[in-house]
C-alpha cells in the first residue's frame, strides 16, 4: 500500500523511518518533509493550507492512508476533509482537535466530566482579567486560549506582568484573542502521556519526559523540546490506573456525548503531584520529540497500529515494546528559539552511528545540491536505546561528537533526573 505522511519535523521522520521498514508498505510519501525523509520518501512540497491541492495528489497517486503529524492541519479539519472524499487518514476529527485547539474546550470538558485540572476562570474583557488579579494569590498561570505553537502560555509572579501578559494576548499576539484563561500554578512534576485510538478502543502509547526550556537546568525560554527520555521516572500501574480512569476515559466520553470520536494519537500533557494525576493540556498528536524517543522502542509494524485505528479494529492488534530505555538529544541552530542563521552545512552526517539502537532524525534540515543544510531551529534529534539511561546517553554524545557541528548547540543535561542520582 502506498502511504503519505503529513508534516517535516523529527516526528514525521521518525514515523518515516518505521513505515519504511513495514513490508506492507510501498510507495512512501511525505508532505513537504525534510533532508532525511528525502532518504526515504518522495517529498512533496503542497502547501499543507491547500486542502484540495493535497487531496487530488491523493487522489491522482492513488495514496491509500494519510498520517497526519503536526496539530495545526488537524484543528483546521484536514481530516474531515479527506475523509468526505473517502480517503483513509490516521488522526482525529475538526471537533476533536478542538482538545488541542482551544484551551477552553478542554477545560470546560474538565468541569463538566469531573477531571482533575488547574482551577480556572475564562474572561472575555481585558478589564475584568485585569480586575481579577486583585483576588490572587501568584503565581499564576495566564494562557491565550487558541493554537499558539506552544508560546501562548505566561507564568506570571506578580500583578506586572500578568497585567502585560493579559495585554498582549488581548492585543492580538497569538492571534484575535475572544477569550482568555487565568489558572492556578500546580507545583509537581510534569509526564507526557499517550494513547492511541480507534474511536472506540484505547491502548497506552508509552510515556516520556521532555526538557521544553532551552537551558540546562530546565531554565530559559520555553522551545517545542529540547529533548526526552522515556519512559517517564514517574509511572507506575497505579497511576496509569487513575490517568485512564480519571482523565483519558471521561475525554473519551465526552467527544462521545458531543457525537464525536476520538481517532489517532493523543498526548496529555499531565502535572504529577503526589502520584495524583492533574491535566496540563492535551495535544492532538504525538509529542515532538518525545515521537522519536518512543518510537525506536516499538516492536509492532506501525503500519498495522494505524490501519486498526481507521478500521475500528484496534482491539485485534497488539501493541508491544521493547523493555529498553530510550533518550534523545536535540541539535539545535545556536540562536535557537530566537534568531538563528539559516542554511549552514552539516558535515560528518554520513558518520555517525545508526543500528537497531541507534537513530538520528532529521526535523530542520534540507538537501541543496547533494549536501544537507541546518533550514530551522531544530535542526537533528539522536535517539538511543540501552538497558540503562546513562549508556543510551552515553551513545547519544558519542554521536553527538562524530557530527561536531560547531554552528549548533544542545542540552547537555538530558534526563538529569533519571541519570545523576
Ligand atoms: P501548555 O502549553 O498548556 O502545556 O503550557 C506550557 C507549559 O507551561 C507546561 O508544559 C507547563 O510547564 C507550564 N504550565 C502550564 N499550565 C500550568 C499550570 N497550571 N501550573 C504549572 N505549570 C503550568
Ligand atoms: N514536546 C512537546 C510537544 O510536542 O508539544
Amino acid at each position: 500500500m502506498n502511504v503519505g505522511v503529513i508534516g517535516s519535523g523529527g516526528r514525521e521522520h521518525a514515523i518515516c523511518k518505521l513505515l519504511h521498514h513495514s513490508s506492507k508498505v510501498g510507495k512512501l510519501y511525505c508532505f513537504p518533509g525534510n533532508a532525511g525523509t528525502a532518504k526515504i520518501a518522495l517529498n512533496i512540497d503542497i502547501d499543507l493550507s491547500d486542502f484540495t491541492k493535497l487531496k487530488d495528489f491523493i487522489l491522482e497517486n492513488k495514496i491509500d492512508l494519510i498520517v497526519v503529524g503536526p496539530e495545526k492541519p488537524l484543528v483546521e479539519g484536514i481530516v474531515d476533509y479527506l475523509e468526505d472524499f473517502k480517503i483513509k487518514v490516521f488522526g482525529p476529527n475538526k471537533t476533536a482537535s478542538q482538545l488541542e485547539g482551544s484551551k477552553i474546550f478542554t477545560k470546560n470538558i474538565c468541569k463538566k466530566y469531573n477531571i482533575p485540572t488547574a482551577k480556572f476562570k475564562i474572561f472575555n474583557l481585558e478589564t475584568e482579567a485585569i480586575g481579577f488579579l486583585e483576588e490572587v494569590s501568584f503565581p499564576i498561570v495566564i494562557k491565550a486560549d487558541n493554537l499558539a505553537s506552544g508560546k501562548g502560555v505566561y507564568i506570571c509572579d506578580n500583578k506586572n506582568n500578568s497585567i502585560s501578559a493579559i495585554k498582549e494576548i488581548f492585543g492580538g499576539k497569538f492571534g484575535k484573542a475572544k477569550n482568555i484563561l487565568i489558572e492556578e500554578f500546580l507545583v509537581g512534576e510534569e509526564m507526557s502521556f499517550f494513547i492511541v485510538s480507534d474511536g472506540i478502543n484505547v491502548k497506552n502509547f508509552g510515556t516520556a519526559q521532555d526538557h521544553k526550556r532551552v537551558l540546562e537546568g530546565d531554565k530559559g525560554k520555553n522551545t517545542g523540546g529540547m529533548g526526552a527520555y522515556s519512559p517517564s521516572r514517574l509511572i507506575n500501574n497505579k497511576l496509569q490506573e487513575k490517568i485512564l480512569d480519571k482523565i483519558i476515559h471521561p475525554t473519551l466520553k465526552a467527544l462521545k456525548d458531543m457525537n464525536s470520536e476520538y481517532k489517532g494519537f493523543l498526548y496529555a500533557g499531565l502535572m504529577i503531584i503526589n502520584n495524583e494525576p492533574y491535566l496540563i493540556e492535551y495535544n492532538v498528536r504525538m509529542g515532538d520529540p518525545e515521537c522519536q524517543t518512543i518510537l525506536p522502542k516499538l516492536n509492532t509494524d506501525l503500519v498495522d497500529i494505524f490501519l486498526a485505528c481507521c478500521e475500528k479494529k484496534l482491539n485485534k492488534t497488539n501493541i508491544e515494546w521493547n523493555n529498553k530505555k530510550s533518550l534523545c538529544i536535540v541539535l539545535c541552530s545556536k540562536g535557537y528559539p530566537d534568531k538563528y542563521q539559516k542554511n549552514i552545512l552539516i558535515k560528518n552526517l554520513d558518520k555517525i552511528k545508526e543500528d537497531e539502537n541507534n537513530f538520528c532524525f532529521h526535523a530542520g534540515t534540507a538537501t541543496v545540491q547533494n549536501e544537507i543544510l541546518a533550514t530551522g531551529g531544530r535542526v537533528l534529534n539522536f535517539t538511543s536505546l540501552s538497558n540503562d539511561f546513562s549508556d543510551a546517553k552515553k551513545e547519544v554524545i558519542n554521536n553527538l561528537n562524530i557530527l561536531d557541528w560547531t554552528e549548533g548547540f544542545y542540552r547537555k543535561d538530558i534526563g538529569y533526573k533519571v541519570i545523576n542520582k
